[in-house]
This record gives structure tokens, sequence and C-alpha cells, in this order.
């Protein structure tokens, strides 16, 4: 066990846990942050996707002992209400089913209107091409963000 710092949706927080742990299950099991899912633990699904100073990435393969200072933010941190643009748009476009993938979804979508305001639809593809939908909501994602896209 060691002892880590970690800046999480805002707060400075510390957690004592094995060095080897994926970011994933400290959110979950010590920090309470359950909207991050497991799919695969493999990076393969993006069902497990955060920010990491605002870049998209799969916190299933991300031991704790490599966050540092960056700045963690999951999707109970993207907005205070759910007032986030992206979260708006999926609202309006009622894209999930079943939901599990949803959250991973959404913080690739705003990862990527962080760094394109207006991507087209060969950029939303390859953005979002690592996040699996078993549900197959891919028409409803992709229509949603070109809504946020232009909020
Ligand atoms: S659980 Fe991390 S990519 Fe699938
Ligand atoms: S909404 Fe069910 S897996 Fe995507």
């Amino acid at each position: 066990m060691e002892q880590f710092l970690l800046n999480v949706n805002g707060k400075n927080l510390e957690v004592n846990v094995d060095p080897n742990t994926p970011i994933l299950w400290v959110l979950r099991d010590h920090l309470n942050l359950v909207g991050t899912k497991y799919g695969c633990g493999i990076a393969q699904c993006g069902a497990c996707t955060i920010h990491l100073n605002g870049a998209a990435v799969r916190s299933c393969q991300l031991p704790i002992s490599s966050i540092g200072k960056n700045k963690v933010t999951t999707i109970e941190g993207l907005s205070e209400n759910g007032e986030h643009p992206v979260q708006k748009a999926w609202l309006e476009h009622d894209v999930p089913q079943c939901g599990y993938c949803q959250s991973g979804q959404i913080m690739s979508a705003s990862a990527l209107l962080e760094t394109n305001t207006n991507p087209s639809d060969e950029e939303i593809d390859s953005a979002m091409n690592g996040n699996i939908c078993r549900c197959g909501t891919y028409t409803r994602i992709k229509a949603a963000i070109k809504t946020a896209s232009k909020s």
C-alpha cells in the first residue's frame, strides 16, 4: 500500500492503495464514483473513459502511480447538474438504451469537442471509434455530438 494524493473533479483527495491499482478501481471502490464503468479491462471498449487534464483516457489501464498531479475528471464531475452541452444533447436525442456504455461515450465526446468544436463525421467516427455500444446507439450518439457542437 502507498499513499496517493489525487485531484478528482476539482477536489484534492488522498487514498491508500497498491501503486498498480488502475485508477478505475480507485474511483469506483475507494471514492464511490461509480459512474465510470468496467467493461473489458483491457482498453478495448471505452466504458471506463475519464478525462486526464481534459483528454479522454481509459481508466482500466491507468495505474494510480501514473496519475501524479494530473487532473482527473469523471462523469460525476463533468458538470454541476448535468448541464454540459453533451449531456443536454444526449437527453435531447434520448441516446442511451441500457446505459452501460454511456458515461464513457459522453466522456469521449466531451473531450473531442474541447479540442474540435465542429467535428466532421469522419472526425467523430475516429474519436468515438474506441467506445463500444452493445445496444447499437451509434446513430444517436453521432447526432447528439453534432447537436452539442452547435450549442
Ligand atoms: S473497461 Fe476500460 S476500455 Fe473497457
Ligand atoms: S447503451 Fe447499452 S451498451 Fe451502450
